[in-house]
């Protein structure tokens, strides 16, 4: 396939781009002048190679028609945005603008030149917000009550992608994915934080306290590399107009996948709650049912989460 990955210097974009290069895909991906390229710098030097990198700013529909023209891409996975959900609160319009026109100047710019792709859009879980305690496992009817900007940027990228596949016949396939780590995630993620933090304690360059925010909070993880693997499936299987929900089922409540963390370290850390960590409003159980795409495609993830955790650990080792 030829395909294009907005985001490709991001964590899901680094892996997404490792395993189609790897399948022999042509891959272009795009950057910004002000992105930090050195994910891409962790994958083999043949696979960096073939990857085409193309600077393009999505938020400017001139830069993403151009982009379009240019590569006439078969997929297009759209992973480009603000993910983290505090910034979101910190800075709501930029969250907004970004996320959400991004997606409208790709869509426009596919249906103006034409271009036939099958388009994957990265929504998330944090679309389903509110969620009581009789509603999980979340499958895709559950209501959606987004519980932060960053949330209802999401539910507009997701209903952006289920009307214009209706308006125009674009093949939009809409995945909303739970939680996923590994290595390359940014340092202010949860597990990927407290890992570093760990790691930076284990080299002395932080005192061996480790600050936490809300460790009620319950979400299910999944390993990075399934669901890029998932990403996959979505566009070469997945019907156009559909939402498939992406995630393990399993869940974890945060201070629990701490505590396996700790487990990995010999050093001796007290944990401390930071006021500063807290959320306005924080989503208190996300758990996945994603019977649907695995029924579709027969997806199950592969890696368990213990590695997931020691890759992670391993990874913010050689960093500290
Ligand atoms: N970041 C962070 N830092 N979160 C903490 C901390 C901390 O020190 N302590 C506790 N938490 C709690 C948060 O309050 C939240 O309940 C949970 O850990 C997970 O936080 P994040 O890792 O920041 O992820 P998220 O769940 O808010 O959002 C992630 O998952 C979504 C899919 O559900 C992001 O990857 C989103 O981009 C993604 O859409």
């Amino acid at each position: 396939m030829r395909v294009l990955i907005t985001g490709v210097t991001g964590f899901a974009g680094s892996h997404l781009a490792e395993y189609l290069l790897a399948r022999g895909d042509t891959v272009y991906g795009t950057y910004r002048v002000r992105s930090r390229m050195e994910l891409l710098y962790e994958l083999p030097q043949e696979l960096q190679n073939r990857l085409h990198l193309v600077e393009c700013e999505l938020k400017d529909a001139n830069s993403v028609d151009d982009l379009i023209d240019s590569v006439r891409p078969e997929a297009i996975f759209h992973l480009a945005a603000q993910s983290f959900v505090p910034t979101s609160w910190n800075s709501p319009e930029d969250t907004l603008v970004n996320n959400i026109v991004s997606e409208v100047n790709i869509f426009e710019a596919v249906r103006r030149f034409k271009q036939n792709s099958r388009i994957q859009i990265a929504c998330s879980s944090e679309e389903y917000g509110l969620v009581n305690p009789n509603e999980v496992p979340i499958n895709e009817q559950n209501p959606l009550r987004p519980l932060s900007p960053y949330g209802v940027s999401k539910v507009a990228q997701d209903l952006l992608g289920y009307q214009y596949h209706h308006s125009y016949g674009l093949h939009v396939v809409r995945t909303r994915t739970f939680n996923h780590e590994g290595p390359r995630r940014g340092e202010s993620f949860v597990l990927s934080n407290f890992a570093q933090q760990i790691a930076r304690i284990e080299q002395g360059k932080q005192p061996p306290i480790l600050e936490v925010g809300n460790l009620e909070a319950v979400r299910d993880f999944t390993d990075v590399r399934d669901i890029v693997r998932a990403y996959v499936l979505a566009v070469e299987q997945g019907n156009a107009g559909e939402v498939y929900n992406l995630g393990s089922g399993h869940t974890w409540r945060i201070g629990d996948a701490l505590n396996e963390l700790l487990n990995l370290t010999k050093t001796s850390i007290e944990v401390r709650p930071s006021p500063s960590r807290m959320r306005p409003s924080d989503v208190m159980i996300l758990q996945c049912d994603a019977s649907k795409f695995m029924r579709l495609t027969g997806w199950q993830p592969s890696i368990p989460f213990e590695q997931t955790l020691q890759n992670l650990l391993d990874y913010w080792r050689a960093r500290a």
